[in-house]
């Protein structure tokens, strides 16, 4: 299968998926994200033990993009410390914006590396960074 084909299928499964979008029961901080361009909104709910995200969700409408890339965001930073997710989000924000990351780094970011062709489509970054920058407004949250 060639790689094109088969991150595709990554981001279609996780558009799809109904997983990770559902509200959590008493989430320790729940941050609403925009995506200005279009309008569309989705609200990210983290549950926190000991400086650890024990849970993710989220729920909220918004294209096949933004909902994979937040699919796949909740499954990466379940179980990560604040910092932990901190780095990821770093590393995806990096990734998008079209810089050189080592095999370690693109590794860390599980199946969102399937959104890396994203940076070369200008008209669709706000769609797949509109969780992650939703993550850094909940981290801060979480202080
Ligand atoms: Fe609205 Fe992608 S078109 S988030």
């Amino acid at each position: 299968m060639e790689i094109d084909a088969l991150y595709s299928g990554i981001i279609t499964e996780h558009s799809r998926s109904e997983r990770n979008k559902r509200h959590l029961a008493n989430p320790t901080v729940v941050r609403q994200g925009l995506n200005p361009s279009c309008g569309d909104e989705l609200s990210l709910e983290l549950r926190c033990e000991d400086g650890v995200i024990t849970d993710a969700s989220f729920v909220g409408v918004g294209c096949a993009i933004s909902q994979a890339s937040a699919s796949m965001m909740t499954d990466i930073i379940r179980g990560k410390s604040r910092e932990e997710a901190g780095a990821l989000c770093r590393a995806f924000l990096d990734m998008i914006r079209g810089r050189e990351l080592d095999d370690a780094t693109l590794d860390s970011l599980e199946d969102a590396v399937a959104l890396q062709g994203v940076s070369k489509m200008p008209a669709r970054v706000k769609c797949a960074t509109l969780p992650w920058h939703t993550l850094n407004g909940a981290i801060d949250d979480l202080t």
